[in-house]
């Protein structure tokens, strides 16, 4: 049974994208050897499924339709550096939310319940942290560079998104990186 490695995420437009390459941009000579995110591949994951069967897509599609149903349009500020396990000593580089970061994690929350009945998700351990992943690093960043992220580049501002659909992903891990294929869009249409 052919399986699809799929996640749930929201794009956040070429604006913000656009200040999120510039952010990459600024940090690239302090942090030569990070790999950044390209920036078609920048995005906030809700939910990460993992592989599933391709029989599960469609399930998953209409699970994730019905919680679009009963949500709004999001608005939240893309802002602040951050970095897993921490900014001291990231392996993650990335930037979180602000304002509306609680609506974020309601709308993950709602998704958890029915894709856990359909047997296609597994509980994260760690909580949810709205983000998204700007670099990968392999090895600790200089002084100089903590100093910019800890300092100048923590509150940067990517702006505020407004987005309108949740969308089902597809992952396929080749060796240049991933290569992410919308599988299918659920537009907001609830009204909180
Ligand atoms: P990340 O960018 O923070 O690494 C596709 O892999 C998307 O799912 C990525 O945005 C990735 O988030 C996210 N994701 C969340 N949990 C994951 C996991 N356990 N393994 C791989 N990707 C995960």
């Amino acid at each position: 049974m052919p399986r699809i490695r799929t996640f749930l995420a929201l794009d956040l437009g070429e604006k913000i994208r656009t200040q999120l390459v510039n952010l990459q941009e600024a940090l690239t000579p302090l942090m030569p050897e990070v790999k950044w995110v390209e920036p078609e591949n920048l995005h906030l994951t809700l939910l990460f499924l993992g592989e599933i069967s391709d029989r599960d897509l469609l399930p998953v599609c209409r699970a994730t339709q019905k919680v679009a149903q009963t949500t709004g349009n999001l608005t939240f500020t893309v802002q602040g550096v951050g970095g897993f396990p921490n900014l001291r000593r990231p392996r993650v580089l990335w930037i979180g939310v602000e304002r509306g970061r609680e609506e974020l994690i309601t709308l993950h929350d709602a998704l958890e319940s029915p894709l856990l009945e359909l047997g296609c998700y597994r509980r994260e351990e760690r909580l949810f942290t709205p983000h998204v992943t700007l670099g990968r690093l392999k090895s600790d960043p200089t002084e100089e560079a903590l100093a910019a992220i800890t300092g100048k580049y923590q509150a940067f501002r990517a702006g505020e998104a407004s987005i309108k659909e949740l969308l089902v992903m597809s992952s396929e891990l080749m060796a240049s990186g991933p290569n992410y294929t919308i599988m299918s869009r659920a537009k907001f249409s609830g009204r909180t």
